[in-house]
């Protein structure tokens, strides 16, 4: 479990390189301000090394939040994320280990029919109740959760996972009512509350795509001011002291900046966006597709580039995510470990200031 002495000790050993905002709070810790993703790339022996020597450079350089989920490349993410942390030469309290559970995984491939390795795996052995199946892939019901967290502690070789998110609830939204879904989510986050309190997990999130980031009109919103009102009250079912939900995951980039513009979320003076609203609730913020998925290595607008510091684009792009109000980390897919360095090293150049921030938007 990643502790506040050996991050702080980790950033002691690093920060003089990094400009003076890269380590932010998470908690009681302290973590890099570019993570590390591994959602992209085919599930093959090739790309696991990639990702193997990747996480191993990322980790040895400055990097101390590494992200992955339970379906990423059919498990293989989570099992090579365990590899190279067991091989580096890092302590592993110093890493911020962060995985997700909801979309039903595969084993190391693609089956050849999809279908039936779900019915058999999960619906015959009854960890899925076919009912909060949704398209035939997704599920968030306590039981399976827990069932996956499990597989998820054997496949990172860890005793604790730091952050454990629960995937892209939204998904659920296509079959079931919105408070169906809240309902669902209270029951799962008292199961997470309670694996906290077992040490299995130190903090709980929620990981989405859409859901926070789209207006509250829309069909696959979910509300944060709703989800925080949940984690209490499964705090409270569960008996800890506090909620342990801790932190959100959107997308967040030039691109694709709706958590910052679009106020769908009430707080306390009104709508909010995502990043407000996480940032007053004291939820910590981790941003996906930093770089929209590579594309922003290769297109930019102009007027905004021109605003933010770094060498090279993909610098730029990664201190834009980096700026935004309430963000502790931004996450950056490198299955290619030549891009490590590179991506490491946009945290030695200063994020924009908030009002050269809020400046993009005018
Ligand atoms: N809903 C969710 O929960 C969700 C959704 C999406 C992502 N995520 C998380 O967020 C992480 C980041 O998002 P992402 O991986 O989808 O997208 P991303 O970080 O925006 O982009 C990753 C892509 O950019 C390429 N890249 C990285 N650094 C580069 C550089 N310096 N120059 C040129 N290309 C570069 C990568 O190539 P190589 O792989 O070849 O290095 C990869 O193809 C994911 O890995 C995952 O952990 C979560």
């Amino acid at each position: 479990m990643a502790t506040r002495e050996a991050t702080w000790a980790y950033r002691d050993d690093h920060h003089e390189r990094f400009a003076r905002t890269y380590f932010r709070a998470f908690g009681n810790c302290v973590v890099s301000s570019v993570g590390i993703g591994t959602y992209l790339g085919d599930p093959t022996d090739e790309a696991d090394e990639g990702y193997r020597d990747a996480v191993g450079r990322a980790v040895a350089s400055g990097v101390n939040v590494v992200d992955t989920a339970i379906n990423y490349r059919n498990q293989r993410s989570e099992r090579v994320v365990g590899d190279a942390l067991a091989a580096a030469d890092v302590d592993r309290e110093a890493i911020l280990v962060a995985t997700k559970g909801g979309f039903v995984p595969f084993d190391g491939e693609r089956p050849a029919d999809p279908g039936r390795y779900v019915r058999e795996e999960y619906v015959e052995t009854g960890l899925v109740d076919r009912d909060e199946l949704v398209h035939g892939q997704h599920c968030i019901a306590p039981d399976y959760i827990d069932d996956q967290l499990d597989r998820s502690l054997d496949n990172l070789g860890l005793d604790t996972v730091d952050l454990y998110y629960v995937h892209n609830p939204e998904t659920q939204l296509e079959s079931k009512s919105r408070g169906e879904v809240y309902d669902q989510l209270e029951a799962t986050f008292t199961r997470l509350e309670k694996r906290a309190a077992a040490g299995d997990i130190r903090h709980y999130g929620v990981a989405t795509w859409e859901a926070f980031r789209v207006p509250s009109d829309h069909d696959a919103y979910l509300s944060l001011p709703e989800i925080v009102a949940r984690a209490r009250a499964a705090s409270d079912a569960a008996g800890t002291a506090a909620t342990h939900l801790r932190a959100i995951q959107l997308p967040f980039n030039v691109f694709m900046a709706d958590a910052f513009t679009v106020t769908a979320h009430d707080g306390a003076e009104g709508p909010q966006s995502a990043l407000w609203f996480a940032n007053d609730a004291g939820l910590d913020v981790f941003t996906s597709a930093s770089l929209m998925q590579g594309q922003l290595t290769e297109e930019m607008p102009g007027d905004v580039e021109a605003r933010l510091d770094g060498d090279t684009r993909a610098q730029r792009a990664l201190n834009f995510a980096r700026s935004a109000p309430g963000v502790t980390s931004s996450l950056v897919g490198m299955g290619s470990p030549e891009h490590v360095a590179e991506n490491v090293d946009a945290g030695t150049f200063e994020p924009l200031g908030a009002g050269a921030f809020d400046a993009v938007f005018e």
